[in-house]
């Protein structure tokens, strides 16, 4: 199987997880979006959704799925959501598709968050990724000159700009032994807006797509 193909099973086996007259969160990039088509052949079943991207909101409308302002839910069952890397505790790094911070908030907003990737995706150690860091754009350099301090290799992702208006620090050469100190310490820079770390809140499953099946990794 190929990669593509991996992200679309393991999509497809989160329809399980998926809960009967609730609102579901979406996330955002490839595997989500096969997990949005995959949304679209039962979404009678359920209230609607709530999406962390633009891209995302679009591809659901797209389906005639009804897409919530976050402001307007009370509750969101499960989240569910790709990575770019995970590790066997469920941390992960997120924000390739550079929809971190919205794709944290509805996270947070969730019963349960449910990580759908190709086996690619989990690592011994997070950090081969380089980490998104979501900025302020006036305090683009000054964190830049912070994550240095930090061991890390800020490169500025040119010519992009989040949903919510802001720049993307990928911060290169990190080897992230201790995922949660690092979360709160990246949080802790001014002007920083959001990284890519969910370690504070990691994933509750992982489905992991491989040759072999589904593979199923729980906290
Ligand atoms: C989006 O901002 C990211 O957090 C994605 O979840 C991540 O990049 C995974 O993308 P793919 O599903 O395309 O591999």
């Amino acid at each position: 199987m190929t990669q593509d193909e991996l992200k679309k099973m393991v999509a497809q086996a989160a329809i399980e997880y998926v809960v009967a007259d609730s609102i579901i969160g979406i996330g955002t990039g490839s595997t989500a979006n096969y997990f949005i088509d995959a949304l679209a052949e039962i979404k009678h079943t359920i209230d609607g959704t709530v999406a962390s991207s633009e891209a995302s909101a679009e591809r659901l409308r797209g389906h005639g799925i009804q897409v919530f302002d976050l402001n307007s839910v009370d509750e969101i069952s499960v989240y569910i959501d790709g990575a770019d890397e995970s590790d066997q505790h469920l941390h992960l790094v997120k924000g390739g598709g550079g929809a971190l911070t919205r794709e944290k908030i509805v996270a947070a907003c969730s019963r349960k968050f449910v990580c759908i990737a190709d086996d690619s995706k989990l690592v011994d150690v997070l950090g081969e990724f380089p980490l998104p860091v979501e900025v302020i754009p006036m305090a683009r350099s000054f964190v830049g000159r912070e994550l240095v301090k930090l061991g890390g290799r800020p490169v500025y992702r040119e010519g992009f700009v989040t949903d919510n208006g802001n720049v993307i620090l990928d911060v290169h050469d990190l080897s992230i032994v201790d995922p949660r100190g690092l979360e709160k310490q990246l949080n802790d820079i001014t002007g920083v807006v959001t990284n890519g770390l969910f370690a504070l809140k990691p994933a509750d499953v992982l489905l992991l797509g491989t040759q072999d099946g589904v593979k199923k990794l729980e906290r």
